[in-house]
């Protein structure tokens, strides 16, 4: 098979060094920036993983042109990157083609709806830990596993896809399973990056530091309480108790600095939108009030703000 993955962050690069070194299918990463696409075609990406350090060699590109048609696309570029890149690769997809969306949060659902045209779409969550330490460099920090599913009814020939995608990924040590009822685990991730990365974002704190801390722990509860009246007000089956799963994820990741302070950290606009403003924006239509997501999509905007052009 023809396996893109589009974007070079994280989990995109995990992806697809997974794939190049676990499987014989071809693999090509699509980025916007033509120099480091070069430069990771010439050099293939670093994988750090159970401490070993292993290359592994893919195609590079940031011409979508030169890959031709695909069998599976990874769609792993932040949640506000998604309009603009579906447009750039719209040629690329077709009723052959699976398109596996993977972002944080829930802004990038309606777009997908609004432009996907065939019925080969998919979206995922996955508990996979990985951090970018360098251009095409991943430390594989986590294991955890990954879900997907069709947000619509999917005809047989895009539930094999989805199949196959899953055995591609499980081929690639990336755990996998497809699940008939996604949304309800998009927003069990949901509610736990509503608790964790605005909140980290803001306290400059690493995750484990949350619940320690009387205040952030406070804040934590509020948020996630919010959310979750939301969804239940969708009709979505979230999880029995989210503020302890949330409280759980801290505690197994309490050194991770999450990737909303990671980008804050580094200047690059956040997901907030896609999470917290996400809440905020369905909380609006049902009439709930959600204060402390309020607060905190206002803090981190006002941190965007103050970033050095
Ligand atoms: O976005 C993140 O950083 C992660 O989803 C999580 C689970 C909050 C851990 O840092």
């Amino acid at each position: 098979m023809k396996i893109v993955v589009i974007g070079p962050g994280a989990l995109g690069c995990l992806l697809a060094a997974s794939i190049a070194i676990r499987t014989d299918h071809e693999i090509w990463l699509l980025d916007h920036d033509p120099d480091r696409a070069t430069q990771l075609s010439k050099r293939g990406l670093l994988l750090e993983e159970n401490g070993h350090r292993l290359n592994c060699p893919i195609k590079a590109t940031a011409d979508p042109a030169e890959i031709g048609a695909a069998d599976i696309i990874f769609l792993s570029v932040k949640s506000h990157a998604v309009a603009e890149v579906l447009s750039k690769v719209s040629f690329l997809l077709s009723e052959k083609c699976l398109l596996l969306a993977l972002q944080n949060g829930i802004g990038h659902l309606d777009i997908l709806q609004e432009r996907m045209h065939s019925n080969c779409w998919a979206i995922g969550v996955t508990a996979q830990g990985a951090t970018l330490t360098g251009t095409g460099s991943i430390h594989h920090a986590g294991r955890g596993i990954s879900r997907i599913g069709f947000l619509h009814a999917a005809d047989d020939h895009a539930s094999v896809l989805l199949k196959k995608t899953a055995a591609l990924l499980n081929m690639a040590g990336i755990e996998t399973e497809t699940v008939p009822n996604i949304l309800d685990h998009v927003w069990d991730k949901l509610l736990v990056n509503v608790g964790i990365n605005a909140l980290t974002a803001v306290s400059g704190c690493q995750n484990g530091e949350l619940p320690e801390s009387p205040s952030l722990r406070k804040r934590l509860t509020d948020a996630v309480n919010e959310a979750a009246s939301v969804a239940r007000a969708k009709g979505v089956r979230i999880g029995a108790d989210p503020v302890a799963a949330t409280i759980e994820v801290c505690r197994a990741t309490a050194k991770n600095i999450s990737s909303m302070l990671q980008d804050i950290r580094r200047q690059r606009f956040t997901e907030i939108d896609a999470i917290n403003g996400a809440v905020v924006h369905e909380a609006r239509l049902l009439g709930i009030p959600v204060p402390e997501n309020e607060r905190l999509v206002r803090e981190v905007k006002n941190l965007e703000a103050h970033f050095i052009p």
